[in-house]
């Protein structure tokens, strides 16, 4: 009928009255206070023009004006419920796709997380790029994932990072070294060794040649390796010593590994997770964000 100003809120109502036979009933099952519903139900009969429903005794019965209008609105409400729910999925809380892209080092943690958070949340699809940091400012910089897992957030970038859990790097080297088992070795002395070094655009080799630098050290690099793991058995087998983040290790005998105690290691850091400042988080982002601070336990390294 035109000029008629029905609400979606009324029909909601009205369906839930006619329903379940009941005022008392409709307000509770839409949490709303009984006078709401009988109030509801007067500005729709207002609208419509006609009385809707009759009251018999303590049943309520429809009119034949309220059930044209019930057959009516329960396809509507059906329409605008299946809409819900795919604005519900749209934002991705239980359906829908999360892209992180993390660091290199972060796939030994990462997938120990994803796996409870898929499990939680089993409509949502994750896609996780691993690559080195700068392929990953690369990917910020264009802003194609959701969110990012790094040890050194840029500075001076628009970002909002939030600390996650401990990224210490620490110095290995092969199980018989003559430092291995040495306490309190001075840093001066690692200028004596040579290493196999992480590739430039790491995180890690970065921090390591700050800090080296800062201690005034040269940092020799034997060789350079793409992989945590190749470093690992690179340095088990005696081409030299690494500067790894913690979370590469696993158990250093069998890995054949030791860590030395070089006063100035631990370097201590964080992992981060990073997104564009500004950037409208997904449902889905938010959950997971939430999610890595609250499992923050499943992150921690087992060396
Ligand atoms: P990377 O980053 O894997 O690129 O070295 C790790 C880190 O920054 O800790």
């Amino acid at each position: 009928m035109p000029g008629m100003h029905v609400t979606l809120r009324q029909l909601q109502v009205f369906e839930a009255v006619a329903r379940l036979g009941s005022f008392s009933r409709a307000a509770e099952e839409i949490h709303v206070t009984q006078p709401a519903v009988s109030k509801q139900i007067r500005q729709l009969q207002e609208e419509v023009g006609m009385p809707l429903l009759e009251q018999v005794g303590r049943q309520v019965c429809l009119t034949d004006a309220g059930r044209e209008l019930l057959a009516t609105c329960s396809d509507w409400l059906d329409t605008w419920n299946r809409f819900e729910q795919s604005i519900a999925d749209l934002k991705g809380l239980k359906q829908g796709r999360l892209r992180i892209a993390v660091v290199t080092t972060a796939k030994y943690f990462m997938p120990r997380v994803l796996g409870p958070f898929c499990t939680e949340y089993p409509g949502i699809d994750v896609t996780l790029e691993v690559i080195n940091r700068n392929r990953l400012l690369e990917r910020l910089g264009h802003n194609e994932d959701d969110l990012y897992v790094m040890g050194v957030p840029p500075d001076g970038w628009e970002i909002e990072s939030q600390p996650l859990m401990e990224n210490n790097l620490v110095v290995i080297a092969p199980r018989a070294h003559r430092l291995a088992g040495r306490r309190r070795i001075p840093f001066a002395q690692l200028a004596d060794e040579i290493f196999i070094a992480r590739e430039e655009g790491s995180g890690t080799r970065m921090t390591v040649e700050r800090v080296f630098a800062e201690n005034g050290v040269h940092f020799r690099v034997r060789m350079e390796l793409g992989s945590n793991e190749a470093i690992k058995q690179a340095v088990a087998g005696g081409l030299g010593l690494g500067v790894l983040s913690q979370n590469t290790l696993g158990d250093l005998a069998v890995e054949g590994l030791a860590v030395l105690d070089v006063t100035g290691f631990p370097v201590r850091r964080s992992w981060y997770v990073v997104w564009p400042r500004g950037k409208q988080l997904s449902v889905v982002a938010e959950t997971f964000v939430d999610f890595l601070h609250e499992h923050a336990a499943l992150l921690k390294p087992r060396a």
